[in-house]
């Protein structure tokens, strides 16, 4: 039986010169990017290790592009807005990429679309860089939604974010978050936090780059000593995009949870 669930989405490209003003063609890379890692057509779930490849899920959840706009006209489901804001600083002002008034572009009602901006974003300790970030089921109507960084969009030769961080996934592990996952490790050191998700092995911190499997010792290894170990191959964990392949089961049925309850109205 189809029981496929279709997100309507629109990007707004919050642009300070033309090189941060996307094209069509790099925003389509990245739906593309997020119904293959959604329904697991993406090319790399070869990469899944045995005993983690029965947990992978085709979680059944897709996207388009709006095709109509909050008042009714037809819309390409890509809005595009001149600033003169040169970086959208995540750590003073997240919200202002969501802020018309500030130099971003207002929210479209996220009753009725997922809102994925994109802009420089930057900010923080030098020598870091924000890829993305998201909102939780629960934000405020005029927050809810997910940022992500301009050359973080779409796969090569469209996303220019260095390798291995480069093939969209910022987006997949942000959306995500927008339906509900938490990060993997519980997003507290140790093994007591938990992502509440029986599925995804316990694991006491995060990871990046692109550990060997079976990563069962280290500060991201999984809490269980023996088996298969971290699953940090997770879309929810922080390694490379060359490295990350998969959601489960259960982490589904969480996301599933979230699209027929708090965010229910996206699919009328
Ligand atoms: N919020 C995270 C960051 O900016 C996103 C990490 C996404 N990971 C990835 N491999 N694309 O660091
Ligand atoms: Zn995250
Ligand atoms: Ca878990």
């Amino acid at each position: 039986t189809n029981v496929t669930r279709t997100i309507p989405v629109v990007f707004h490209v919050v642009y300070a010169n033309a090189t941060q003003n996307i094209s069509q063609a790099q925003i389509m890379s990245q739906l593309d990017v997020l119904n293959e890692d959604f329904r697991k057509m993406n090319s790399d779930t070869t990469s899944i290790p045995g005993p983690f490849k029965q947990l992978a899920a085709d979680t059944e959840i897709e996207f388009c592009l709006a095709s109509v706009d909050p008042s009714g006209q037809p819309t390409t489901g890509i809005t595009r807005t001149a600033t003169t804001v040169s970086v959208f600083d995540y750590y003073t002002s997240p919200n202002q990429i969501k802020t018309g008034s500030q130099g971003g572009k207002d929210a479209w009602p996220n009753t009725q679309y997922l809102n994925i901006w994109i802009g420089n974003i930057g900010g923080g300790p030098a020598g870091s860089q924000i890829l993305g970030y998201a909102t939780s089921p629960g934000a405020s109507a005029a927050a809810d939604g997910v940022v992500l960084l301009y050359t973080t969009v779409g796969k090569p030769p469209h996303n220019t974010f260095p390798a291995p961080i480069n093939r969209g996934r910022t987006a997949t592990h942000e959306v995500g978050h927008w339906l509900d996952l938490k990060h993997i490790w519980g997003d507290e050191p140790g093994c007591t936090a938990d992502d509440l998700v029986t599925d995804t092995p316990q694991q006491k911190a995060e990871n990046q780059g692109c550990p060997t499997f079976p990563l069962l010792t280290g500060p991201g290894a999984s809490c269980a000593t023996t088996g298969p170990g971290a699953m940090y191959m997770n879309y929810m964990d922080y390694t490379d995009d060359n490295c990350m392949n998969m959601f489960t089961h259960g982490q589904k049925a969480r996301m599933i949870a979230a699209l027929t309850t708090s965010r229910a109205s996206l699919l009328t």
